[in-house]
């Protein structure tokens, strides 16, 4: 038994902010974002627009797709970094926003950027212990919540952005999600906060000791990748797309280079969306599937690094 991929979707807010626009409201340039992190545009979300609104637009896409309906679904599992209330959680929100019946179960997952991969080998195992037939999944990311635009923080406000994606799996005997590796490091959790975990701290605001962050998922987001091939006994020849988590160019470079990874398997699309969070591989794969990069039958590989600090790998057969 399998969860097969019947479906992706993704929604970007209509707001776009360039990097022009970026220099009217920090002390930054074009070049230094460009070269610093390859990003030209961001989809900012309006102020009135919360993380669930972004989900249910996803969610909307995904329906239409597929004609499926609310009652259709057994769970609704919600990946998240940046929701605005601890609760009701964004997947109950949805839940109440589109109709889902009362049989259908809701859940949140807070693994931050690494949600996607956290999120997708959880929705496995409840397809694969048989008590769960369909189940969405989805990643709502409002990161522009971290971004206070009285005092904007240059070092992260370039980098984040707003964006969902939503996926349909079902159980079937077909090849779907294959295998997952996933990791985390709690002692490191310091280094990347939404506020300072220690309640003595003077600092305010997000914490982000970006150099760090940067030095271990250059590192760990390729290596959890090459140990789930090495437990496969696959080779990135095996692989027909590798879609990495969307944080900076530079780490996509730097994974590529130092593994010796086939950079033209490798799927890029932070110069137009910047950081989404959680949200950006399914945003990307969608990206693919609509462009016709990745197709049926293809074995596409997933890496991601986030806060926590949490990382993963996972494997799957569209
Ligand atoms: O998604 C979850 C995982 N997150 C990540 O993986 C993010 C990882 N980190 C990064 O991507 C990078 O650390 C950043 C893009 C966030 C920052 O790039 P960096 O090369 O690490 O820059 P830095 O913070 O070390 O700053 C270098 C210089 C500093 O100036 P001095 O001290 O060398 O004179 C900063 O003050 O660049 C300056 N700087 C800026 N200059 C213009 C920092 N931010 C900016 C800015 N515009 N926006």
């Amino acid at each position: 038994m399998f969860a097969k991929l019947i479906a992706v979707s993704s929604y970007l807010p209509k707001k776009i902010m360039s990097n022009e626009d970026m220099t009217k409201i920090m002390d930054t340039t074009d070049e230094w974002i460009v070269t610093r992190t390859g990003i030209k545009n961001r989809h900012w979300a309006e102020k009135n627009e919360t993380t669930a609104d972004l989900g249910i637009q996803a969610v909307k896409r995904v329906l239409e797709k597929t004609g499926l309906k609310p009652e259709d679904f057994d769970a609704i599992i919600v990946s998240t970094a940046s929701s605005e209330n601890r609760w009701p959680s964004v997947s109950n929100q949805i839940h109440g926003a589109l109709d889902f019946p009362r049989t259908t179960m809701s859940q949140d997952i807070y693994a931050a950027c690494t949600g996607s991969v956290y999120g997708m080998s959880m929705v496995s195992s409840m397809i694969k212990s048989g008590d769960y037939k369909r189940v969405l999944f989805v990643s709502a990311e409002k990161m522009t919540n971290f971004i206070d635009l009285d005092n904007v923080d240059r070092g992260y406000a370039p980098i984040f952005a707003d964006g969902a994606g939503a996926m349909v799996f079902e159980a079937t005997e077909e090849e779907g999600i294959m295998d997952s590796v996933l990791c985390s490091d709690g002692k490191l959790g310091k280094l990347l906060s939404d506020k300072p975990i220690d309640p003595e701290s003077e600092e305010k605001g997000m914490v982000f000791r970006g150099l760090d962050v940067f030095k271990h998922a250059i590192n760990d987001m390729p290596e959890v990748l090459q140990t789930l091939l090495n437990k496969n006994n696959l080779t990135f020849e095996d692989i027909d797309l590798i879609v990495p988590h969307q944080a900076n160019q530079r780490i996509i470079d730097a994974m590529v280079e130092n593994y010796k990874i086939p950079v033209e398997k490798v799927v890029s699309t932070i110069e137009h969306h910047g950081n989404t969070s959680s949200a950006s591989i399914i945003i990307a794969l969608d990206e693919q599937i609509e462009n016709g990069r990745a197709q049926k039958g293809d074995l596409i590989a997933f890496t991601a690094f986030g806060a926590g600090f949490t990382w993963g790998a996972l494997l799957l057969r569209l």
